[in-house]
């Protein structure tokens, strides 16, 4: 007894986002004071100097009252991997490299309670021994600042948050339509003329315009200094430089890289652009010399060229375009596409580089090198992968934060879609449906802020967070540790603690009405009946959602119903099921005749395919 309600009352205390490998919660605490040293390897000095800015230490050699810093290479956890070790005397990190020392660290900051988050000198951290590394390699988060340009500052402070929660992939979209952000110095235009656009849309139907004019750009000194922020922070930043579409603001500060006569401006409308670069080998050149910018400003292996929503039109009724498909050889306007890219494969690759593009450059064959960010569907990345390609999911459906994460009614404006905070917890990155042999190829998963209608740093924070904490889970935590609630009771300790600008948490966190057990179902389907009259139903419509959590099983659901005492009040018979992949899991159903104070239950055809070991929440909501 004694025992059960101590633990309880110290797990508050192990809120880690996201969820380390192996936790054992140990008893007492370690508490910082003045007095308290950092005792670091050599070679640790960034990690080290990072150490005493979160915890007011001093170095020294103490073996008592101190924090140890240390590389071993000999730790088995993988590159990235830490141990952290907590007790009365001392804190110890070790770490196979220094990035995993850095992620000791960043669990150590969340063991933190609010008063060391406040800056106060002493506090205590609970005692505890943590293993722990990640489940993916690259955990990212992209930020379009070509619609709406973010200062530096802001960059940073993204970066910081990113940092926190073990992220280690920053893609920066620093060209598009609307704006080219960053300098290079061989073409001065593509800033003095292409950062800046008459006016902002507001919104795109019916169309609504902010008319002052817009601009702003990194000066290649800027984006150096991002990259040693982002480097110390064990981040990598990721350059985009879209090609052949959303360029037009390049094509309007050197109009020879078009494909017409038409004077263009740099876009003031969102969406997808008819206008393309043209395929002419001074274009490519032109392109090739601005990626050797890049390069020079970003030390990054990966080199992102866009390569998505690139419509043919032009292309199409260009004679110019024509004649240099049959000139190469080519069957038509995909394959051009499939060229243009190969120029910047081969071209990076020659120094060093790889290129990673949006899926889109799958479409006509792709050099073997190239990584594919999947952004369209899970079967974009099957696709990608079956063909031997590296793959980051990106997917839409789960990791674009332009989507509103709640109600349109009360939530500003977003460019649409639905994507509230448990529907990005629930998705994993590695399709159900590809084959084991290619799921190595699923190098990791990394969510998006395009900013058409996310205008300020402030706005960006608010749809990020706390978003990009479920998407720091899933891409680190091992898939068994995957638990809604439990991530939940976590984010409510952590959320207070960043320092943005994050969205609070709704009342209706999507947390089940009722769960089904292991040994509650058998591999024959059965009538099961669970209790759901904490919902609060009364008669209109209502949703319920099963949702596997775990077990060795999928569950499946042949058509459920809604009782009120017994009676039936609603049903919707369709088939779902619910595993490493959902299929039609949620149940629609319009109550009719619900007594009030009446005990709701839902009834449901189920079963386990293949035994009782399956785990799971059901989830009810109105409307
Ligand atoms: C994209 O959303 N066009 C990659």
């Amino acid at each position: 007894m004694m025992l059960s309600s101590f633990v309880v009352a110290m797990a508050a205390q192990y809120s880690i986002i996201p969820a380390p490998v192996t936790l054992i919660q140990q008893a007492g605490s370690f508490s910082f004071n003045e007095s308290t040293v950092l005792v670091a390897d050599k070679g640790l000095k960034n990690v080290a100097d990072m150490a005493k800015s979160y915890f007011h230490l001093t170095d020294g050699t103490a073996t008592k009252n101190a924090v140890v810093l240390k590389v071993d290479k000999s730790l088995n956890l993988g590159e990235e991997g830490y141990r952290l070790l907590i007790d009365s005397d001392t804190v110890e990190i070790q770490g196979k490299s220094p990035a995993g020392v850095f992620y000791g660290l960043q669990s150590l900051r969340q063991l933190m309670p609010t008063d060391g988050w406040k800056g106060a000198k002493s506090f205590s951290v609970p005692a505890v021994i943590i293993e722990d590394q990640p489940r993916f390699q690259w955990r990212g988060a992209m930020l379009d600042v070509g619609r709406n340009f973010m200062p530096k500052e802001a960059i940073k402070k993204f970066i910081d948050t990113l940092a926190l929660h073990k992220m280690n992939s920053f893609h920066w979209h620093l060209t598009e339509d609307q704006g080219w952000r960053i300098e290079i110095k061989k073409y001065p235009k593509l800033t003095s003329v292409g950062s800046k656009r008459a006016k902002t849309m507001l919104k795109y139907s019916p169309a609504t315009y902010d008319e002052t004019p817009y601009g702003g750009f990194y000066t290649q000194e800027e984006a150096k200094e991002i990259v040693k922020y982002a480097a110390d922070r064990f981040i990598n930043v990721v350059p985009e430089i879209e090609m052949p579409g959303h360029s037009q603001a390049a094509i309007a500060a050197y109009p020879e890289l078009g494909n017409t006569d038409q004077k263009l401006d740099v876009a003031v409308n969102w969406g997808v652009n008819k206008h393309v670069f043209n395929p002419d080998v001074s274009t490519i050149k032109f392109l090739q010399n601005v990626l050797d910018e890049v390069m020079a400003i970003f030390p990054s292996k990966f080199i992102h060229i866009g390569g998505d929503e690139c419509p043919k039109d032009e292309w199409k009724a260009s004679p110019r375009v024509q004649q240099l498909i049959k000139e190469r050889g080519l069957k038509d306007e995909h394959e051009m596409q499939s060229w243009f890219v190969r120029q910047m494969d081969q071209y990076l690759a020659a120094k060093g580089r790889r290129l990673i593009g949006w899926d889109e450059i799958l479409e006509g064959g792709l050099a073997p090198g190239a990584t594919v960010m999947a952004w369209r569907g899970e079967s974009h990345g099957i696709e990608a992968a079956n063909a031997g390609h590296d793959v980051v999911m990106a997917s839409t459906s789960a990791l674009y934060f332009d989507f509103y994460q709640g109600d349109p009614k009360t939530e500003p404006h977003a460019i649409g879609g639905n994507l509230p905070l448990r529907k990005v917890y629930d998705f994993d990155i590695v399709p159900a449906a590809i084959t084991a042999d290619k799921r190595k190829h699923i190098i990791g998963g990394q969510f998006q802020v395009w900013t058409e209608y996310i205008r300020t740093p402030e706005y960006a924070q608010y749809m990020a967070f706390p978003r990009a904490l479920a998407a720091a889970e899933i891409f680190w935590s091992p898939k068994n540790k995957k638990n809604y609630r439990d991530f939940v009771e976590r984010l409510k300790i952590n959320l207070p603690h960043l320092d943005v600008n994050y969205r609070k948490l709704d009342t209706d966190l999507g947390l089940p009405t009722a769960e089904w057990k292991a040994g509650q179902v058998s591999n024959d389907y059965k009538v099961r009946k669970w209790d759901i009259s904490s919902a609060g139903l009364s008669d209109g419509k209502a949703t319920i959602k099963f949702q596997y959590t775990s077990g060795q099983f999928r569950l499946d659901v042949d058509g459920i119903e809604i009782l009120a005492n017994g009676v039936v009040v609603g049903s919707d018979s369709h088939y779902g099921r619910t595993g490493a992949e959902n299929v039609d899991n949620v149940w629609h159903v319009t109550l009719k005749g619900i007594p009030a104070g009446a005990k709701i239950e839902v009834q449901a055809k189920v079963r386990g395919d293949g035994g009782g070991d399956t785990n799971g929440d059901i989830i009810v909501t109105r409307g």
